[in-house]
């Protein structure tokens, strides 16, 4: 006869296969809580920049920096910024470094995984992540209802109430029918500042709205927001979804309108091609000859020797007519933990001669934007269907 069954207790989470708990979700949630971390451009940081940061990745960074405030943000190159983020970024409580760059104006628009827009939510909605360990049992910490992030730990309801909160909001919206994902993070929030007032403040979807970012995510399906669009649609018959063509044309409708266009990319993923497809998206599909990128900053721990695009050079991306050939001195890669490197970053911007930029308000801009994409593309596809003639 082997040893009698464990007593298993699941702590009230619902869903979930009960485990053998040696200990309840408050004993491992007692570390303090992740907050969303501002920058205030600290003179200290900065010197730390220039003249600490001198050679291998910290010299890289120090780079990255000075090509960001030097030159990106220089008024009289007036780049078109985007952001894009991938790794758990939010979780770590990165969302305030996003929030305080976006009121500055020093990012035009944002390219995110869901995952970190939907870990985003919990801010918004007053649930509390906290700090904790990498080495703990999982096991327990399954049978107790914690979710681990590797170091970041919250009980599972906050999954399960953030859920109910999308669904009662896909509800409340009326959306049914294909919408961008700009459109969509638009529409939740304005409902996050109508049911929790003041949450933009810790909040980067919540927050985006109010500054005319637009926010666009590249793989919708692929995270708790989709997921609960998905179940939407099934269990109540909804239209509603996110339509990936209208997030490509209005992205490559941005870039098409910038002076200059620059991006900084956190980790690499899929946000990161969303962004720089759209060069591509203009010489290769529309046969707009825009020339690629002025500037690159990547932020990653990925490595070119895989082949990954994640971990693609700014040099590799010029073959591909992702990046100006004639910019390369304006791109580089720091390869860094983005929750040491990020904030670093955005302080010295932050504390930089062009601190705060006039917003471009890039959301409410998109109809234009994507008239003047149609403009110039219908008149390309003129010209090659002359040539086309002409050669035959
Ligand atoms: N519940 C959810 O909604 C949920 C949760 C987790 C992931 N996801 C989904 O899974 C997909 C993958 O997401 P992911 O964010 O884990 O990206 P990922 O694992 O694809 O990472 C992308 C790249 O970023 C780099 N990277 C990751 N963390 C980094 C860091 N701290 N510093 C520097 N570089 C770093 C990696 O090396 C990699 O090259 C996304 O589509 C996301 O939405 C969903």
């Amino acid at each position: 006869m082997g040893a009698p069954p464990i007593k298993r207790r699941s702590f009230g989470v619902p869903h979930r296969a009960p485990g053998s708990p040696a200990r309840g979700p408050r004993q491992y949630l007692t570390g303090r809580q992740i907050k969303y971390y501002r920058p205030t451009g600290h003179a200290a940081i900065r010197s730390l920049i220039d003249d600490g940061f001198q050679a291998f990745n910290a010299g890289r960074l120090s780079e990255a920096c000075h090509i960001f405030a030097d030159k990106m943000l220089a008024p009289k190159n007036d780049t078109t910024i985007g952001l894009t983020v991938a790794g758990a970024m939010t979780p770590a409580g990165l969302g305030g470094c996003i929030i305080e760059m976006m009121e500055r104006g020093l990012f035009d628009f944002l390219i995110s995984t869901g995952a970190n827009l939907y870990h985003d939510l919990h801010y918004a909605l007053n649930f509390q992540l906290r700090r904790g360990s990498p080495f703990l049992d999982d096991r327990d910490l399954y049978a107790a209802g914690v979710i681990r992030i590797y170091d970041v730990l919250f009980p599972a309801t906050v999954l399960l109430e953030t859920d109910e909160y999308i669904r009662a909001f896909l509800k409340r919206s009326g959306m049914n029918g294909p919408v961008s994902s700009s459109e969509f993070h638009y529409r939740l929030c304005l409902d996050l500042i109508k049911q929790r007032p003041g949450c933009e403040e810790y909040s980067v979807v919540a927050r985006a709205a109010a500054l005319g970012v637009p926010i666009y995510t590249s793989s919708p399906g692929d995270s708790s927001i989709g997921m609960n669009i998905a179940w939407h649609e099934l269990m109540n018959g909804s239209n509603l979804m996110i339509d990936p063509n209208l997030d490509v044309n209005e992205v490559c409708a941005i870039i098409l309108a910038g002076k200059k266009n620059g991006c900084v990319i956190l980790g690499g993923g899929s946000p990161k091609n969303f962004y720089l497809q759209g060069q591509p998206t203009l010489w290769e599909v529309y046969g707009i000859p825009k020339g690629g990128n002025d500037y690159f900053i990547q932020i990653t721990t990925d490595q070119v020797v895989w082949g990954g695009l994640s971990g693609a050079t700014p040099s590799e991306a010029v073959s591909w007519g992702k990046v100006n050939p004639g910019v390369l001195p304006d791109t580089v890669v720091a390869y860094a933990d983005s929750t040491i490197a990020f904030p670093l970053f955005c302080e010295y911007a932050v504390g930089g001669k062009w601190s705060t930029r006039k917003r471009k308000e890039l959301f409410h801009k998109r109809e234009a934007l994507l008239a003047e994409l149609k403009k110039q593309g219908a008149g390309a596809h003129k010209k090659r269907a002359k040539l086309a003639r002409g050669a035959s």
